[in-house]
């Protein structure tokens, strides 16, 4: 069976202020060894370069996360931020496709895929986020409705960039409601999406992609959805605000 290295994802979303983002940052970069896996937060936009900067201080391989950018370069968009911004401080990671950016804030499919494009084509590494709503799951759609995002998501990215791919399994039902998905439902819909995976771009890429599942990850579930063979990780929300809990989430993907 492949070896993947497992890979933990901190999500802070629209939460804390300065002042606790660069404290939760150094306690992080203070307290976690990322030897055996990848980590990655992704702080609120505005707090993203002191962020970075506690992480380069403390000499911390915590990589520093966008939750979002425009897939455009530069120019007339008010209130937006390009992945030529982010790399000028040391951002090569993004989350394309977040169920929030979906659901709340009206992203299509069309759009997450030039979103996806855009950040591979700049050689950033992109976390792919699909999920099924309860209704969705409740008529038992879940499969089809990530193959369905995992399609248009995908479109037209090639073998060698889908390398620099992580996909999120994320209930849209399981986000922020304290009701996660069973393990074994999990790992089911992991091994779905690993067969698409295999299906567009084959049994080796299916092998390597790594697939985080989120959906109310706590310090108490984490060890069962990690002992699944086709969940390589985790992409915690709420938890990963507190430390302590982040901290031992991160310890058992070890
Ligand atoms: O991106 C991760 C997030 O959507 C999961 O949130 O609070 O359910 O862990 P939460």
């Amino acid at each position: 069976m492949t070896e993947r290295r497992k890979i933990i994802g901190g999500n802070w979303k629209m939460n804390l202020n300065r002042k606790d983002s660069i404290a939760l940052a150094e306690k992080l970069a203070d307290e976690t060894d990322t030897q055996s896996l990848d980590l990655c937060i992704y702080p609120a936009l505005l707090y993203l370069d002191r962020v970075g900067g506690v992480l380069a201080e403390a000499g911390s391989s915590i990589k520093l996360g966008a939750q979002n950018f425009y897939a455009k370069s530069n120019g007339s968009f008010t209130g937006e931020i390009s992945l030529a911004m982010l790399r000028d401080i040391d951002c090569k990671t993004v989350l394309v496709g977040h169920s929030e950016r979906r659901h709340k804030l009206g992203e299509s499919d069309v759009l997450v895929n030039q979103k996806l494009r855009a950040a591979l084509d700049a050689g950033f590494d992109a976390t792919l986020c699909i999920g099924e709503t309860l209704e969705q799951r409740e008529a038992d759609q879940t499969n089809a409705v990530n193959t369905a995002q995992l399609c248009y998501g995908l479109a037209g990215v090639n073998s060698h960039q889908l390398r620099q791919v992580t996909i999120a399994y994320e209930p849209v039902w399981a986000i922020g409601t304290g009701e996660s998905a069973t393990p074994e439902d999990a790992a089911s819909a992991h091994a779905a999406i690993r067969r698409y995976v295999e299906f567009a771009y084959g049994k080796e890429a299916a092998a390597a992609i790594r697939i985080q599942y989120g959906g109310s990850v706590k310090p108490d579930n984490a060890a069962d959805f990690f002992a699944q063979t086709d969940i390589d990780g985790a992409l915690v929300g709420g938890a990963s605000l507190e430390a302590e809990d982040f901290l031992r989430i991160i310890r058992l993907a070890k």
